[in-house]
């Protein structure tokens, strides 16, 4: 079994198609942009953000107790409760590059997702998995499409939730985010060497999986 890193800026689809190719080959899906933003969500219950600081000290002492998980069902689980939509607020998205930005909290981070792949089997997506997590994986896609394309997903996916968003609002956070996660100091958002990169502006689903599952067997017959 090979492993897989799928990285690219936010709401680019990543996670849509990630999720479909390990169900299609059987093999474990892990979300980390799900796991930075359940630690944001420790941090904002704590009262630990406010403004775009964070307190660093009080965050850093606590990430011994921040039992974050992923089961097999794809949920995400904060000290065992299942945080999955409470991670896709906009508060919780306009606070996660600040915390994924502190080296301890990736460091704590890496090291539980490279324990989650050590055995392969693993389509893992996020923003440093090519670079960072799996400099060696088999497979490595960088996705990528326009901020306002993907704003206009995001504002879908929000509204048809039921959440109400304006979408400048989620047009401006995209592109900060993008601006945040690119210039941070520690495993800034960067293409591999030598991943695939996957502009999927005008793809549709149903192209992309196709796509990806010709490079899954590519991948496989080298590997
Ligand atoms: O993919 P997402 O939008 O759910 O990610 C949430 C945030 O976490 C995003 O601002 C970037 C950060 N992130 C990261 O720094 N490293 C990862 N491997 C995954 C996400």
């Amino acid at each position: 079994m090979i492993t897989i890193a799928i990285d690219g800026y936010s709401s680019c689809g990543k996670s849509t198609m990630a999720k479909q190719l390990a169900k299609s080959v059987g093999y474990t899906y892990v979300d980390t942009g799900a796991m930075y933003r359940a630690v944001a969500l420790y941090a904002l219950r704590h009262g630990w953000i406010n403004g775009g600081h964070v307190n660093k000290e009080a965050l850093t002492a606590a990430l011994d107790d921040i039992d974050v998980r992923q089961d097999k069902d794809g949920n995400t689980t904060l000290c065992g409760e299942n945080v999955s939509a409470a991670i896709r607020t906009m508060e919780v998205s306009n606070s996660v590059s600040y915390v994924s930005a502190i080296p301890e909290v990736r460091s704590r981070l890496v090291a539980l997702q490279r324990a989650m792949g050590s055995n392969g089997g693993v389509v893992m997506d996020g923003r440093d998995i090519g670079t960072v997590v799996f400099p060696n994986a088999e497979l490595k896609v960088f996705v990528t499409a326009s901020a306002e394309i993907r704003a206009q997903r995001r504002y879908d996916e929000m509204t048809a939730k039921g959440e109400k968003v304006d979408f400048n609002e989620v047009l401006e956070n995209v592109k900060r985010r993008d601006y945040l996660d690119e210039t941070r100091a520690e495993s800034p958002l960067r293409k591999a060497d030598d991943a695939i990169v996957l502009d999927n502006g005008s793809m549709t689903i149903e192209g992309q999986n196709a796509w990806l599952m010709e490079k899954f067997e590519e991948a496989c017959r080298k590997g």
